[in-house]
């Protein structure tokens, strides 16, 4: 691999853990002021200290986030479409000369594998794939899931193996039982979105299973920031993910940590 490439991805993935705790704040380019993110900076402050890397959107890391952080951005470079729209049909959003200018460790995209635009999103994502290469640049794709698709291992794990197919570096996905064979077709690592927010126990007990099932970490985001202790509860996530702690342990941690100021 490329060394820069091989050096940007060690950026996103700790290589002494091999694992990851991708904090995920782009909910905004489709969402608007998505619930626990209308105030981003706010959002964003007291979790960085405890995120391997941030997944947003260059509007948001402008404005919220602080130029001297040394957190890893990833940075999401697809959308143009809303909640009100036709979701499947986004297109890039951002340059590679931008990301480089943002100095970012990956760059993001979604394809909606079976939607209306399945032909264009993957293209859209091999053509992001020879442009960022070209930099040195490793781009995650994140396998969208339309309301009428079945989360299930059948439909995650096509949708996974074609993203690594066509050259991702990193995929995101979903949860989802027998999630050990999405795993075993997919040659590139994959990491885990949280979805909407459940109970935290729920949440932490969702992020141990996708990594003993062989997921190299989360890129999560509503099950950190819409709980009432965000702090905590990545601090239990990353106790799962990097210290393979089991369910219970992460959760007293949790409950340990949710009263500290
Ligand atoms: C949307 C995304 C979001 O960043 C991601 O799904 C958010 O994570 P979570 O589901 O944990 O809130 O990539 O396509």
């Amino acid at each position: 691999m490329d060394w820069g490439l091989k050096n940007r991805v060690a950026r996103i993935i700790r290589p002494d853990t091999g694992h990851t705790v991708m904090l995920a704040v782009d909910h905004g380019y489709f969402l608007g002021p998505t619930s626990g993110l209308e105030v981003p900076r706010k959002t964003i402050e007291p979790l960085l200290p405890y995120a391997d890397s941030l997944m947003l959107t260059r509007g948001i890391l402008r404005t919220s986030v602080d130029g001297n952080t040394s957190t890893p951005i990833v940075l999401r470079v697809s959308g143009g479409t809303s909640i009100l729209g036709t979701l499947s049909n986004e297109g890039i959003t951002t340059t590679i000369k931008e990301a480089i200018r943002l100095n970012v460790a990956g760059v993001a995209l979604s394809i909606f594998v079976g939607s209306e635009h399945e032909k264009e999103t993957l293209l859209g994502l091999s053509d992001l794939i020879n442009e960022a290469e070209e930099y040195g640049i490793p781009v995650l794709a994140v396998t969208a899931v339309g309301k009428d698709m079945a989360r299930d291992a059948r439909y995650l794990g096509l949708c996974c193996r074609i993203a690594a197919e066509l050259g991702a570096h990193i995929v995101k996905t979903y949860y989802c039982e027998g999630f050990e064979e999405v795993v075993r077709g997919c040659p590139v690592p994959i990491v885990i979105a949280g979805g909407k927010k459940i109970e935290e126990g729920d949440a932490l007990q969702l992020a141990y299973d996708a990594i003993q099932s062989g997921a190299i970490g989360v890129d999560m985001g509503r099950n950190i920031f819409q709980s009432e202790h965000p702090v905590a509860m990545i601090r239990a996530v990353r106790a799962i993910v990097h210290k393979n702690v089991s369910v219970n342990e992460a959760f007293e941690i949790f409950n340990s940590l949710k009263n500290e100021k």
